[in-house]
């Protein structure tokens, strides 16, 4: 049995039995090396089986345990307790987001805005006899736009997002720049297109919350910015209120 014990103070919510959310402590005993995403687990195994969350690979590769934990958003499962320095944990889930049952959030506006920016190649020319090959300068682009793994931290970061429900958000326009970047696709009108407007890179404010936010060390915010520009270089900002 372990010595010491930690408090998670848990943001609970039931729709269906809750007017509105509260916080319910639990005692969990620490062991060396536990992560915020295995305190859960425990809660759940062992106090109190109704409290939902997300999780899945427990590596930090899926993105389903993204929530805001102290004062910041964090991936529940690469979170390790003794480096948040406090007896309290203290746990809510992604912000501007429906939630669903405590931990867990509504994605759905979230996938149907990442499909929208059409999230894969788009190489607009006849396959090629073997493959599509890029130059290692060509790979060397995407170094950093590849490893989002969608968790949605910087999503719920965003204080646009937060004001304008439709507005796409910094983890959707960041996948849209990856492949934006990327040499072998030829679809950047199309792309521009896509994510100007005046729900789009325009309503981005540079407040660097996203980039601040993202437990990968990513920068949405940069990627936003690439997007203004590509829009720019094709003389295509005057899209703020419609399609070029
Ligand atoms: S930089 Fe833009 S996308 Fe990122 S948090 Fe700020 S307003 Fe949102
Ligand atoms: S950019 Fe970072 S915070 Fe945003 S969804 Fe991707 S991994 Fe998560
Ligand atoms: S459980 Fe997959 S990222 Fe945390």
């Amino acid at each position: 049995m372990a010595d010491k014990q930690v408090i998670f103070k848990i943001q609970r919510f039931d729709p269906e039995t809750d007017k509105k959310p509260y916080f319910k402590e639990y005692s969990v005993p620490l062991i060396d090396g536990m992560t915020v995403l295995e305190g859960l687990s425990y809660i759940q195994e062992h106090i109190d089986g109704s409290i939902a969350f997300r999780s899945s690979c427990r590596a930090g590769v899926c993105g389903s345990c993204g929530m805001h934990i102290n004062g910041a958003y964090r991936l529940a499962c690469e979170t390790q307790i003794a480096n948040l320095e406090s007896d309290v944990i203290t746990i809510k889930p992604l912000a501007h987001m429906k939630v669903l049952k405590d931990l867990i959030v509504d994605l759905e506006p979230f996938w149907e805005k990442y499909r929208s920016v059409k999230p894969y190649l788009i190489p607009g020319d006849p396959n090629p006899e073997i493959e599509r090959l890029q130059t290692q300068d060509e790979r060397e682009d995407l170094v950093g736009m590849i490893d989002c793994i969608l968790c949605g931290c910087c999503q719920a970061a965003c204080t646009m997002t937060g004001t304008d429900e439709e507005y796409l958000g910094p983890a959707i326009l960041f996948k849209a720049d990856r492949f934006a970047k990327d040499s072998r696709d030829h679809a950047l009108k199309e792309r521009i297109n896509l994510t100007g407007g005046a729900h789009g890179v325009w309503r981005c404010h540079t407040i660097y919350n996203c980039q601040v936010a993202c437990p990968k060390k990513l920068d949405p915010t940069g990627a936003i910015a690439d997007l203004k520009r590509k829009s720019i270089d094709r003389g295509t900002r005057i899209s703020f209120w419609g399609k070029i």
